[in-house]
C-alpha cells in the first residue's frame, strides 16, 4: 500500500478540482477568442493538464514534453535534459506550459528560455503547485494552484522515483522515505 509512506494530504481531489476550476475561469477569459498550445510537461503535469484542459471551454492543442532534472533523488541537479521534445512548430502560438511544480525553478527557466527561441507568439505558466521558499531562479507561474510548504509531495503526477503518481491527491511524503 501507498498510504503507509504519507504523512498527511495536503490538497484531496475535491480541493483540487475547486482550485482547477478557478484557474480554467481565468484562462478563458485571459484566452479569449485565441486557441493557446498546452504543453504539458511530462511526467509530472500529465494528470493536472488532463483535469485542466477539461474545465477549460475555449479551443485548446495539446502536446506534450519531457525533460529531466530530479533523476531518482529528490534535489534538482540543476541540469535539464530534453528527453521529449514537441512535436510541431511553436512560431506565432500562444504557449501555456503545464508544471506540476514549481521548485527551484531550474526547470521552468531553461525550458522557457528553450521554447523562447521558437518565436512563440506568447508563453506563460500554468503550475499546480508552488515551493516559493525554495526558489533559485528568478521565476514565478502565472498561474498557480497552491502555494506549499518546503516538504516533499507526492501523488496527482508527482512521484518520488516514479512512485505514488496514482495517489489521487497531493500528500506529504514521509521524510523517511526519502531521507539518507
Ligand atoms: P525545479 O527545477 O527545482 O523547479 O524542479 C521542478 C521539478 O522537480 C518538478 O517539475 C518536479 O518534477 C520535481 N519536484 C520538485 N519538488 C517536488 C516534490 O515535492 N515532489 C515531487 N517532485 C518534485
Ligand atoms: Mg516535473
Amino acid at each position: 500500500m501507498l498510504d503507509k509512506d504519507i504523512d498527511r494530504i495536503l490538497f484531496s481531489q475535491s480541493d483540487i478540482e475547486n482550485r482547477v476550476a478557478d484557474i480554467a475561469a481565468e484562462i478563458n477569459r485571459d484566452y479569449a477568442g485565441k486557441s493557446p498550445l498546452l504543453i504539458s510537461v511530462l511526467r509530472g503535469s500529465f494528470i493536472f493538464m488532463a483535469d485542466l484542459m477539461r474545465a477549460i471551454d475555449i479551443p485548446v492543442q495539446i502536446d506534450f514534453m519531457a525533460v529531466s532534472s530530479y533523476g531518482q533523488g529528490a534535489q534538482s541537479t540543476g541540469m535539464v535534459r530534453i528527453d521529449k521534445d514537441i512535436d510541431i512548430s511553436l512560431a506565432g502560438k500562444h504557449i501555456l506550459i503545464a508544471e506540476d511544480i514549481l521548485d527551484s525553478g531550474k526547470t521552468l527557466s531553461h525550458l522557457m528560455a528553450l521554447l523562447a527561441t521558437r518565436e512563440p507568439a506568447s508563453m506563460r505558466v500554468v503550475a499546480l503547485l508552488d515551493k516559493p521558499s525554495r526558489r533559485t531562479v528568478d521565476i514565478r507561474a502565472d498561474y498557480t494552484g497552491f502555494e506549499v510548504p518546503d516538504e516533499f509531495l507526492v501523488g496527482y503526477g508527482l512521484d518520488y522515483a516514479e512512485r505514488y503518481r496514482n495517489l489521487p491527491g497531493v500528500a506529504v511524503l514521509k521524510r523517511e522515505v526519502y531521507a539518507t
